[in-house]
């Protein structure tokens, strides 16, 4: 199998293919979305909310994001993987920026890093990207700066947001990224943005015009039944699924149905 490489998503871009994406946060779940055939696993630290539990992704650490991306790197085969860079290991010192960097890349063997936010950690950017190290932008609402916005509703509405978001973007591409997250802002704006960036977008609640799109596993699988904001697209009840299993393996053992002869030695 030829892998994905930053490359192959600018090609993509440049013949107008669409770059698919999903998270993954450990080994099992990683090969069995690395074989379906998705181009890009992001090891994002919504792992905070979906493994940990935590109600925020500020939380995490770094030592668990690299334990979480050792996990997904061992089953991919051909997924690009890029790992998000945890709340408080790159924010205001590019030297620390660099060496969480660097962890990653040599602890988990991933491929690519992801930062979150535009020319304020653009000193961070630019220091990783000086290691060889490729860089993934992420804008419009970044979870980690989840208390300075006060809400999860949609980003850049206002004029003023969203020229910031263009002039941030188009940084991001000056200093080298590979591509740019958009979240949740509105779908004109991610037109724009897609238009005037010679790099890839991905976008997650951004609308159909970014140059790939990306959603939390678990929930597109259904796992996470709660969540359910509108730009999600639910491709499975696994929810519904694994409830109905465990319900039945409760049922056979109470009535001494498992193990059968068959199952024993
Ligand atoms: O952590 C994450 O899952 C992400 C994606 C939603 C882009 O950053
Ligand atoms: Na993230």
């Amino acid at each position: 199998i030829k892998r994905v490489t930053t490359h192959i998503l600018q090609e993509m871009k440049n013949r107008g293919e669409k770059i698919s994406c999903l998270t993954a946060y450990d080994y099992s779940m990683a090969r069995i979305v690395d074989a379906a055939g998705i181009d890009l696993i992001l090891v994002g630290d919504s792992a905070s909310n979906v493994m940990a539990g935590h109600e925020t992704t500020l939380p995490i650490t770094l030592d668990q994001m690299i334990y979480h991306a050792t996990s997904v790197v061992k089953a991919v085969k051909r997924a690009l993987v890029v790992v998000d860079i945890p709340f408080g290991s790159y924010q205001g010192n590019s030297s620390e920026a660099l060496r969480s960097a660097i962890r990653i890349m040599k602890e988990s063997g991933a491929h690519a890093v992801k930062m979150e936010g535009g020319s304020e950690i653009k000193e961070s950017i630019v220091r990783v990207l000086s290691a060889g190290i490729p860089v993934m932008g992420h804008l419009g609402l970044t979870p980690q700066s989840i208390y300075k916005f006060g809400t999860y509703s949609v980003r850049a509405k206002e004029e003023e947001e969203a020229d910031k978001l263009l002039e941030d973007a188009k940084m991001l591409e000056a200093c080298g990224a590979f591509s740019v997250v958009l979240e949740k802002i509105p779908a004109s704006l991610t037109k724009l943005v897609s238009e005037s960036l010679t790099i890839p977008t991905v976008g997650i609640g951004a609308g159909a015009d970014a140059d790939g799109q990306i959603l939390v596993v678990h929930d597109m699988l259904g796992i996470n039944k709660e969540f359910k904001p509108r730009f999600l697209r639910r491709y499975a009840d696994l929810d519904s699924i694994m409830n109905d299993a465990v319900k039945n393996y409760v049922k056979d053992v109470k009535a001494q149905d498992f193990p059968n002869e068959k199952e024993s030695y």
